[in-house]
């Protein structure tokens, strides 16, 4: 115990001195690796002080590879990445122990890698082999909003295409299915959304493959996220490729009819209505003006199911009195909060409005269609 005591103040002192200077890291090196020798799960209850030693070696590594890609390169060579993923995995692994003190040192490597991963493509690399999925998936689900959120910093530093491409792949969806639930649970860590806006709904198989395994909730904030990015970028292009755009339809024109069962205001089918009403606000948005979506018109029997999903609602409202009655007063229905004025319900046939215009503007061949139905009144 006294040698540690002894070590914290010579990196103390020295972090005084030389707080930029690359003897401090060397140092902090050597002490990490003596800390991985001492420290084990017994001896962890009163390690404290080893604890804040870990910190304190992390804090200098973090510091000195902000803006100093001479020192990201010196660090990875001499092998910092996979010493620092033993000690995370070594933390991780003590959790459940319960201590405070662990905490501060798990945040602090993580944010070390980050700063590694910053521009440097071979450490991005790196640490992408050694983390993924599981190490990504261990630290999202940690019990800290910090480690949540420097994680997912890391996540966003290493990123690209091709991992994009990994991530997608069946045995790893469950890290993709972590990000898209933190947007949802953690609106205010800006990175899992940057992570799913940049990067997620570029790829169609991504985004395929965690539609079709999420809750419902999940796919409503995944919408939400596509409308807003689809509302953002609309001159420069959202970078949504059409792919996810006809994916979109399909799951509308599949999953529509759940929107009825709100009449009955039975709560269970409630959010597949919920996710029915975002995906037609997302398919109004694709079809107003973004040329690249607009062959939506063409998408086989989009057109007449969304005719024919007005007319049911419209025959509902008007037999019995419900959130689709054309006259319906908002503050007197029972169907609790969903029948706020605010309800995404209200504005539903308005959209499937909007949809239908839309899908014939210009297109006489849609328009020639809708004709058929010309029976539709819309009063609401
Ligand atoms: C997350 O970390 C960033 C720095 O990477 C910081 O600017 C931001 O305030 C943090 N957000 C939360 C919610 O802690
Ligand atoms: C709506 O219902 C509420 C409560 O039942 C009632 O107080 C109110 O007068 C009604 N408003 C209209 C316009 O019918």
């Amino acid at each position: 115990k006294k040698l540690f005591y002894l070590v914290f103040y010579c990196l103390l002192l020295l972090k005084k001195a030389c707080y930029h200077y690359f003897l401090y890291v060397v140092v902090a090196l050597m002490f990490a690796y003596m800390i991985c020798l001492y420290m084990d799960a017994e001896g962890l209850q009163s390690a404290t002080l080893q604890l804040q030693l870990t910190s304190e070696c992390f804090r200098a590594q973090r510091n000195s590879c902000v803006h100093s890609a001479r020192n990201q390169k010196l660090l990875r060579d001499l092998g910092f990445i996979d010493e620092s993923f033993k000690l995370l995995r070594f933390l991780l692994h003590n959790l459940h122990l319960g201590i405070d003190a662990i905490f501060e040192p798990l945040r602090c490597g993580i944010q070390f890698l980050g700063n590694l991963g910053v521009g440097n493509p071979s450490c991005q690399d790196d640490i992408w082999k050694l983390s993924f999925p599981d190490v990504f998936l261990q630290l999202l689900s940690v019990a800290d909003d910090k480690v949540v959120n420097y994680t997912s910093m890391v996540l966003h530093t290493c990123l690209d295409e091709a991992k994009v491409e990994d991530l997608s792949k069946p045995q790893n969806i469950a890290l993709a299915l972590k990000v898209m639930e933190l947007c949802r649970t953690h609106p205010d860590v800006d990175w899992t959304v940057l992570i799913a806006t940049q990067h997620f709904l570029k790829s169609a198989a991504l985004v395929e493959s965690m539609y079709s395994q999420m809750g419902h909730q999940e796919r409503v904030t995944l919408l939400e996220l596509l409308q807003a990015q689809l509302k953002e970028e609309e001159f420069e292009g959202c970078g949504i490729p059409p792919s996810v755009a006809r994916f979109l339809a399909g799951s509308f024109q599949t999953g529509c009819g759940a929107v009825l069962s709100l009449a009955t205001g039975s709560s269970s089918d409630n959010e597949e209505a919920l996710t029915v009403i975002s995906l037609l606000d997302v398919l109004c948005e694709m079809t107003s003006d973004h040329k690249q979506f607009m062959f939506l018109q063409d998408q086989p029997d989009l057109l007449v199911n969304t005719v024919v999903l007005l007319q049911q609602v419209h025959a509902i409202g008007k037999a019995s009195k419900n959130i689709f009655s054309p006259a319906q007063n908002f503050s007197s229905f029972s169907g609790g909060s969903d029948s706020s004025p605010h309800s995404p319900v209200i504005s539903f046939k308005a959209h499937l409005v909007r949809l239908i215009g839309n899908l014939c503007h210009c297109n006489t061949n849609n328009q020639n269609k809708v004709w058929i139905f010309r029976s539709v009144e819309v009063r609401n």
